[in-house]
């Protein structure tokens, strides 16, 4: 979270909040969330990208029905991926018409619900989907707004980017070899379907502008093509999202007006070249919005000093609060937040309590050597895909995300209780 400081007795405070007193009235471990801070950062995307453009917020990186409204709120569009986000989306009041559903693998059933609440689009993913999703519009007399979601040939990766021939992945209908100009030809001679755009997404936790440039570059080399072929523009293109966060202090991210103003100059030079209008514009970050916003507390059960190699650190929490470390190798920093210390830094792993050794929530960390069970630790930026990833191995209880404002903490979503975790249990 944006202000963490600490009071007299070396305690950090969030908030106003002392982290002791965070964690004696809401256990750990648990999320802590910044709902000032997740907003400041809805308002400078918007800010960013002014009135001739949308911002839909990635749900997939963290989504509740508290976000919902803020995000409705603070005048940002939603993106979802499934049913159950389209769902929660609804249920808090979303305007369907501000939603945009995902996926590369739609059920006729979920594409049916979007279809008849009105979302605003359905981004397209493949050639059945095409059908399907055009059967579905005829069927209840509607005519869906879609976009055709295309693979550009730029693979993101942290760090960097590499322009490849043709991307080896699940999602998107490649420009290379004319898949994507092949679709867009069936999606306009469809009744059900108003193709109203292109749509690309690069990847993930990008550091650099110059991916979403070229994307934008091939896309507009697209809307350009089927304006040749068809005698249409296509009045919207989305570039996706995909701007990375400061994880560790190695990490540079760029700022959102950065990668609008990248992204808007290109967009009009390359639509003037063309003789295009210059098409409405939208982009969806998720981590970038949610990730900063959040950290996990964690409470030391253990602590193993293991000789020559390292000191092993255990919480009450790990993997099933945070696969990120396990799944990505990502990198986590990690602070004593319950007091200070002034003990040697020593060379160190906190790991969770569960059932495998892989279960590693920060691979490497310097840490005082009198850390002692009951100290609490502080992992930043746990604010996406950490909560939305959670899962229940070992039959963990998933954790609460605490919403602290103005000095005073919400529970937003709670935490598990055993009910929860026999409730699917049949006999
Ligand atoms: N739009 C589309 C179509 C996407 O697939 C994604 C993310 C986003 C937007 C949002 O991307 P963001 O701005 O959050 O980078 N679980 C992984 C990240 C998976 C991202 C999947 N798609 C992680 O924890 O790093």
């Amino acid at each position: 979270a944006r202000t963490v400081s600490r009071d007299a007795d070396g305690v950090a405070t969030v908030g106003g909040i002392k982290v002791t007193d965070l964690a004696e009235e809401f256990g750990t471990p648990a999320f802590f969330l910044d709902e000032e801070d997740f907003r400041a950062r809805c308002r400078a995307w918007r800010e960013a990208f002014g009135t001739e453009a949308d911002v839909f917020y990635a749900g997939k990186a963290f989504l509740s029905r508290a976000v919902v409204r803020w995000l409705h709120e603070e005048g940002l569009n939603l993106d979802v991926c499934s049913e159950g986000e389209l769902a929660t989306a609804l249920d808090a009041g979303m305007p369907a018409e501000r939603i945009a559903l995902h996926g590369n693998n739609k059920s006729t059933r979920e594409i049916t619900r979007a279809v008849e609440a009105g979302v605003g689009r359905i981004v397209l993913d493949s050639f059945q989907e095409i059908v399907r999703v055009a059967r579905v519009a005829e069927r209840l007399g509607r005519r869906q707004r879609v976009q055709i979601r295309v693979t550009v040939g730029v693979e993101a990766h942290t760090h960097e980017f590499i322009a490849t021939a043709h991307e080896d992945q699940k999602f998107g209908l490649a420009l290379a070899g004319g898949q994507a100009a092949e679709a867009v030809r069936r999606a306009l001679k469809l009744d059900g379907l108003e193709l109203i755009g292109i749509h690309s997404h690069i990847g993930s936790q990008i550091f650099d502008t110059s991916g979403f440039e070229v994307a934008a570059h091939r896309v507009v080399g697209l809307l350009k093509e089927i304006r040749d072929e068809h005698g249409v523009e296509l009045p919207e293109i989305d570039l996706g999202g995909g701007l990375g966060i400061a994880y560790t202090s190695d990490d540079d991210p760029r700022e959102p007006h950065e990668i609008a103003k990248a992204l808007g100059d290109i967009v009009t030079r390359e639509c003037a070249a063309a003789g295009l209008a210059v098409p409405r514009l939208s982009v969806e970050p998720g981590r970038a919005i949610a990730g900063p916003t959040a950290f996990t507390l964690y409470e030391i059960g253990t602590v193993k000093e293991l000789p020559g190699l390292r000191t092993y650190v255990s919480v009450d929490g790990g993997m099933s609060d945070n696969i990120r470390t396990a799944l990505y190798d990502a990198e986590y920093s990690v602070a004593l937040v319950s007091r200070t210390s002034t003990a040697e830094p020593m060379l160190s792993r906190v790991v969770g309590k569960h059932c495998e050794s892989g279960d590693i929530v920060v691979r490497d960390a310097f840490l005082p050597a009198d850390l002692a069970p009951g100290d609490l630790l502080a992992v930043p930026a746990t604010g996406a895909y950490c909560r939305s990833m959670a899962s229940n191995y070992n039959h963990a209880l998933r954790p609460p995300v605490v919403a602290v404002k103005d000095g005073a903490a919400r529970v937003i979503v709670r935490r598990e209780t055993e009910e929860d975790l026999f409730r699917l249990d049949v006999g």
